[in-house]
């Protein structure tokens, strides 16, 4: 069995994939990295405490752990990356290239690294996004995810490492909270529904995003990672969609459930990077190269997060 490293595996999307990866290779095969101390069900398995920007630091776990995997999930998303832009570039970028940098040395295995439809720009042609597409991003998020797609490609293209990475929308999860990103309004959405029957929106009705359910997101994260290696033609990243929604129709969604709930808009700051993102992914390469088939529509998010976390707020 690979021993696995999740760099980042307290947040949003890294504490549901460290329980998914645990499932496959073994709780003590996966170590999880994190700034932060554990907690939760995470408590459990294997922890190492590290800051991304520390190399040295993380060489040595990569050494003690015999480590063979890398899934490097930390990073500065779009909203919160504008506060401080040179920070959110140096600890997006240094951090992939160390990672790279240790993958290419040691021969790892295999390297997963995220990237987003943060890649896309105002110029990028809207609905159905393309593949291959004019990528003009505006954030300091998109333009770095944008530079570590070709950083992954070089690394793949000069030096034979294995990274495979897929363009996330929206990620909508219920088990652990989002920080610092545009399309967070559509997990924030379930919370206040559920905790206080109304919602205050950051984006106006009637803005269009791709989104995907979390348990889709682990699992194209785990397909694509076990794909054949000469199945994955795309060594920047993959465009992948599932669903593309507005708040003014999740909250109707919303609304079927739960009746007295209520939304208001206030659009700020991130309507802007909303608008110059997709409304929606054309992800035909996926489904040809490694059949990718997302699961969840608008419906069935709703009512399996409504369920679950209903139950989650109750206990
Ligand atoms: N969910 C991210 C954000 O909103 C996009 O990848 O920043």
């Amino acid at each position: 069995m690979s021993k696995v490293l999740v760099i980042g595996a307290f947040g949003q999307l890294g504490s549901e994939l460290t329980l998914a990866l645990r499932n496959i290779h073994g709780t003590d095969n996966v170590i999880a990295a994190d700034i932060r101390k554990p907690q939760g069900p995470l408590s459990d398995g294997p922890f190492e405490q590290l800051d991304v920007l520390n190399g040295k630091e993380l060489g040595r776990i990569v050494n003690v752990h015999n480590i063979q995997q890398i899934y490097h999930l930390a990073a500065i998303l779009s909203a919160k990356g504008e506060s401080n832009p040179k920070f959110a570039w140096q600890l997006n970028m240094d951090s992939l290239i160390n990672v790279l940098e240790l993958a290419r040395e040691k021969q790892l295995e295999k390297i997963y690294w995220p990237s987003s439809i943060a890649v896309f720009g105002p110029n990028t042609p809207k609905q159905n996004t393309p593949q291959n597409t004019v990528m003009d991003p505006n954030t300091i998020y998109g333009i770095s995810k944008l530079a570590g797609e070709r950083w992954c490609e070089y690394y793949f293209e000069k030096y034979g490492v294995d990274v495979r990475s897929l363009r996330y929308p929206g990620l909508i999860g219920y088990k652990a909270k989002p920080g610092g990103g545009t399309t967070d309004y559509a997990v924030d959405i379930f919370y206040k529904a559920i905790e206080k029957g109304n919602y205050e929106c950051f984006l106006r009705p009637n803005t269009y995003l791709p989104m995907m359910y979390m348990d889709d997101a682990i699992r194209a994260t785990i397909e694509i990672m076990e794909a054949d290696h000469a199945s994955i033609k795309v060594r920047s990243s993959y465009n992948v969609g599932a669903l593309s929604f507005s708040p003014e129709e999740i909250a109707l969604e919303i609304k079927k459930h739960l009746g007295d709930f209520s939304i208001h808009y206030a659009p700020d700051f991130r309507q802007e990077i909303a608008d110059s993102w997709p409304d929606s992914i054309d992800d035909s390469q996926a489904r040809t190269d490694w059949n990718w088939q997302p699961d969840y529509g608008l419906k069935k998010m709703t009512e399996t997060i409504l369920a679950g976390l209903g139950e989650l707020l109750n206990a």
